[in-house]
């Protein structure tokens, strides 16, 4: 059956799954309340940085299969699939996720909901809110018992979205209680997503709360794994131990693995960090909240690679930032975005900047993003432009320019031969035989 999807939301998430679903064929009509969003999105013009998402955006406006909405009403009129794809952004006063977007998008989309629709979650979310949401869905919706609501978490990577989006390592379909209705939505899941599972794509059905928490515990389990090996690289450095070449040989164990092991200045960006406070957050609301307090270790362990950067940075450059520049490389949370949010790289650069160093940042796709968040420190167009006299070169986002550096290039520009690789990514051997001072966290 040919179904006409439409896509709550136009953030990361949803601009990138409007885009694909449309490639795969499906009519599509994305929404947001934000109006300047939607006319960028109608003219093909990307608000964030994606890479291969603006000509899939291009292509499905130009076939026509692609359109853009800020009207609920159309919206309603429109689809008989409704993916919810609005942030669940942090408190800003709590570790909580806000549902205010979420809940606002529920309440405006209900009461329109005049014939059988499927409604699917895709947001992250305390678990338990799928449940909630169902309710409001009865209460306000005139069709009443036929929109039937699912869950179905989203596990797209930044700089990966359209590639995780139509080859996801495995789709997951949280399903009502009702025998019914859970059939049925299984049923329209399978045959949205039926090109992955044509692929071999595994397909997991669970109830509403664990379809929700499969996401919540899969950040849980990433930003644990990479906090234990930043845990390792405290430990390495205490006893003058290699931290890469640790990860190296705990990654041929095939039981640990070698991804997400990568030690360095740790994770930011919009997820990780906010999913595993708000996922505390939720357990204390259980009264469970033992159960994810070595997440609260996770978060610190985190933090506290931000500060060593900064105090090795100090340490090196003699003690003090006064009358000292540093350039910063990278602004985004990781490479292959222009992401600043929750950004370790922006953080050391604040806390530099802060303690009275002359900061100037470059990064490929991040500067504009950061100057709205950081508008004290000063930006370069480049990486040469950025180290132009500095003391202290610091390699925070590991992009691929920044990997490809040599010590040949920057000697000519800086004032002094010092090199911190935050993101344990340069070769060490060459930057010390070109008589550089290399330091990176967790190695001798
Ligand atoms: C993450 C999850 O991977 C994704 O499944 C979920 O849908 C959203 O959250 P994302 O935030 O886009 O995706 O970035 P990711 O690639 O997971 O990286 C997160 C952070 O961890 C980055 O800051 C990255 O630099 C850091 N990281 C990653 C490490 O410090 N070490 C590693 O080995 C891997």
């Amino acid at each position: 059956m040919a179904h006409r999807l439409t896509v709550i939301g136009t953030g990361y998430l949803g601009a990138t799954h409007a885009a694909c679903m449309a490639d795969l064929g499906f009519e599509v009509l994305g929404l947001d309340v934000d109006e300047d969003k939607i006319a960028r999105l109608s003219n093909g013009d990307l608000p964030f940085y994606e890479p291969d998402l603006e000509p899939v955006l291009r292509r499905n406006l130009e076939n026509g299969r692609l359109r853009f909405t800020t009207s609920f009403r159309e919206l309603a009129d429109f689809g008989d699939v409704h993916f919810l794809c609005v942030g669940t952004p942090q408190k800003a006063d709590a570790y909580a996720a806000d549902l205010a977007f979420l809940d606002a998008a529920v309440e405006a989309l209900a009461p329109l909901l005049r014939r059988p629709c499927l409604v699917v979650g895709k947001s992250t979310v305390p678990v338990g809110t799928a449940g909630r949401l169902g309710g409001t869905l009865a209460k306000l919706a005139p069709v009443g018992g036929d929109a039937v609501l699912a869950w179905n978490p989203e596990f797209l990577r930044e700089g990966f979205a359209v590639r995780d989006t139509l080859r996801p390592d495995r789709i997951v379909a949280g399903l009502p209680a009702d025998q019914g209705a859970a059939e049925h939505a299984e049923k329209v899941l399978r045959e949205i997503y039926a090109a992955a599972l044509a692929d071999g794509t595994p397909f997991v059905t669970a109830d509403l709360p664990t379809a929700e928490l499969v996401k919540t515990a899969a950040n849980a389990f990433l930003a644990t794994k990479i906090s234990f090996i930043n845990a390792m690289a405290e430990v390495c450095e205490a006893a003058g131990a290699d931290v890469t070449r640790l990860a190296e040989a705990l990654a041929h164990d095939d039981r640990i693995g070698g991804r997400f092991l990568g030690p360095g200045l740790g994770f930011g960006g919009g997820c990780l960090p906010k999913d595993i406070r708000a996922f505390m957050a939720r357990a204390d609301e259980l009264g469970t909240a033992r159960a994810l307090t070595f997440l609260r270790e996770v978060d610190d362990i985190n933090v506290r690679r931000r500060v060593r950067t900064v105090d090795l940075t100090r340490q090196v450059l003699g003690g003090s930032f006064a009358g000292r520049a540093v350039a910063v490389l990278g602004a985004a949370f990781k490479p292959d975005s222009d992401d600043v949010r929750d950004s370790p790289a922006l953080d050391v650069a604040a806390s530099i900047r802060a303690q009275g160093g002359a900061v100037t940042v470059h990064d490929p796709r991040a500067n504009a993003n950061a100057r709205r968040v950081q508008p004290s420190l000063a930006y370069a167009d480049s990486a040469l432009d950025a180290a132009r006299g500095a003391d202290a070169v610091l390699l925070l986002t590991e992009w691929r320019e920044f990997r490809a550096l040599t010590p040949s290039e920057l000697a000519p520009v800086v004032a002094g031969r010092v090199i911190i690789d935050a993101r344990n990514v340069l070769d060490p051997d060459a930057w010390r035989a070109a008589g550089w001072t290399y330091r990176a966290l967790g190695r001798p």
